[in-house]
C-alpha cells in the first residue's frame, strides 16, 4: 500500500511539470516589449530604438555626424553618430580612428622608401624598412575593415603629412636622419595614445583587432625610432602637450 502511494504521488508531480512550464513561457513571452525579439533587437518600424549598450552613453561621440550616409554597408543605429552595422556599432572615433591608421600608411610609407635613399644612418634606414613593412599590412587591413563597416576612408595624407614628406625630400644625410627621426616620433607618440583610447571604449570586434594591429605596429615603430638615438627631448615634450591636453 506504502509502495502504491509514493508510485501515485510521483505520477501527480510529473502530470503538473508540463502545466508549470506552460505557465513559465507566457510570463517571459508577456514581459517582452512590443517590436522585439529576444536578445533586444529592433524590429522595423522601432526606429530611434538604438540597440541595447550600442549607443556612447558619456555624450563622447558628436551629435550629428551623418554616420548613416558614410558607407553603404552601414545603417543608422543611434543618435549619437554611432553607426549600426552587420558587424557591431561602429562609432564616430571609430571611424576616425580607420581614417587615421589610413592616413598614417599614406605618408609613412613613402617616408620608409625616403629613408632608403636619403639617410646616412643605417638605425634610420632600418626604422625606414620597418615603416614600410608595417603600413604596408596595416594597410590591407583597414582597407578590409573600412569595407565591411562602411567607412569612408582617404586616398590622401593630410596637407601637414605631406609636407612633412616634402621636408625629408629635400633633406640628405644627416640632416634628413634628424627630421625623419623626429617627425615620426611625435607622430607615432601621439597616435599611440589614440589606440588606447580607442581600444578602451570601442563596442565593435573588427576595431578591437584593428587596435590591436595598430598597437603592435606602432609599438614596433616607437621603438626602431628611438633606436636611432636622434629623438630630441622637445619632440617628447611635444607628444606630451598634445596627449595631456
Ligand atoms: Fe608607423
Amino acid at each position: 500500500m506504502r509502495t502504491a502511494a509514493i508510485a501515485l504521488a510521483i505520477v501527480a508531480v510529473l502530470a503538473l511539470i508540463p502545466v508549470l512550464i506552460n505557465l513559465q513561457t507566457t510570463s517571459s513571452q508577456a514581459n517582452q516589449e512590443p517590436g522585439t525579439v529576444a536578445g533586444g533587437l529592433p524590429q522595423a518600424g522601432d526606429q530611434g530604438t538604438a540597440p541595447q549598450g550600442s549607443a556612447p552613453q558619456d555624450g563622447s561621440a558628436p551629435q550629428q555626424g551623418g554616420a548613416a550616409q558614410e558607407g553603404g554597408a552601414a545603417q543608422d543605429g543611434s543618435a549619437q553618430g554611432a553607426t549600426s552595422t552587420s558587424a557591431g556599432t561602429v562609432t564616430e572615433v571609430d571611424k576616425k580612428f580607420l581614417v587615421a591608421v589610413r592616413q598614417a600608411g599614406l605618408w609613412e610609407i613613402p617616408a620608409g622608401r625616403l629613408a632608403q635613399t636619403n639617410a646616412s644612418s643605417e638605425a634610420v634606414k632600418r626604422a625606414g624598412h620597418h615603416l614600410i613593412d608595417g603600413h604596408s599590412k596595416l594597410d590591407q587591413l583597414v582597407r578590409e575593415d573600412a569595407k565591411i563597416l562602411g567607412v569612408q576612408i582617404p586616398d590622401e595624407a593630410t596637407e601637414e603629412q605631406q609636407g612633412w614628406v616634402a621636408q625629408m625630400k629635400a633633406a640628405k644625410g644627416a640632416e634628413f636622419d634628424k627630421i625623419f627621426a623626429n617627425l615620426l616620433r611625435a607622430s607615432h607618440g601621439k597616435i599611440f595614445a589614440t589606440i588606447g583610447e580607442v581600444r578602451g571604449s570601442t563596442q565593435n570586434d573588427l576595431i578591437r583587432r584593428h587596435a590591436r594591429q595598430a598597437n603592435q605596429t606602432v609599438m614596433d615603430h616607437l621603438e626602431v625610432l628611438e633606436d636611432t638615438g636622434l629623438v630630441d627631448a622637445k619632440t617628447f615634450a611635444e607628444v606630451e602637450e598634445a596627449v595631456t591636453k
